[in-house]
């Protein structure tokens, strides 16, 4: 069989940020896989630009990341109790491509925050989104990360066994998804 393709999308941009290390647990927890990061660098949504210039080369790389990958993993933080501004807008920007990348596409959201509840608002905010694309999102146990300043250590690992283990259970149930179909 061939290597599995898993993209993993972070709602954050910075270089430091929690989602992305909690993103790279996830892949590590994955196994074996040719994976990709997404890069949301994008301009903001504009039907104008859209008009003029059409849907960005940055946005057709993103789906083209999307349709090849059998499983994705989007992990980002929750703002003002809702979606990350940075994923909506890729979110918008990818539904305007030609054909629908998320259809049926294998997926798991999760979210590292400062707060008590992990960004759970933002987390069903964000599965709402995504289920009008058509997404396929695997069930499993919730992993949001709360308190996330003092949830990783110096080398960005999570330090909590119950988060790591909820962790390889749903990287363990979205490997079966897609290799049970
Ligand atoms: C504009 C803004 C709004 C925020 N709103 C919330 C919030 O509603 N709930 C929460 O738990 N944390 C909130 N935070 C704190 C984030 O959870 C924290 O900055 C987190 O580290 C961001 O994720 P990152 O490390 O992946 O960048 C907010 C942070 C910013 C910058």
């Amino acid at each position: 069989m061939a290597q599995l393709k898993l993209l993993t999308i972070s709602g954050s941009l910075r270089k430091g940020s929690f989602n992305r290390m909690l993103l790279t647990e996830a892949v590590a927890a994955f196994g074996d896989a040719d994976h990709t990061d997404a890069d949301l660098h994008l301009p903001l949504y504009d039907g104008d630009l859209e008009d003029a210039e059409g849907v960005p080369s940055a946005v057709q790389t993103l789906a083209d990341q999307i349709a090849a990958a059998d499983a994705v993993v989007i992990s980002a933080p929750e703002y003002n109790k809702g979606i990350s501004g940075v994923l909506k807008n890729a979110l918008d920007w990818v539904s305007r491509t030609e054909s629908n990348p998320w259809a049926n596409k294998p997926t798991v959201v999760m979210s590292a925050a400062a707060g008590r509840t992990g960004g759970e608002t933002q987390l069903f905010m964000t599965m709402q989104c995504l289920a009008q694309l058509q997404v396929h999102l695997v069930p499993g146990p919730g992993i949001m990360v709360a308190g996330a300043f003092d949830a990783f250590d110096d080398d960005g690992r999570l330090k909590a066994d119950s988060y790591r283990e909820a962790l390889a259970k749903r990287m363990a149930l979205l490997r079966a998804e897609i290799t049970s179909s």
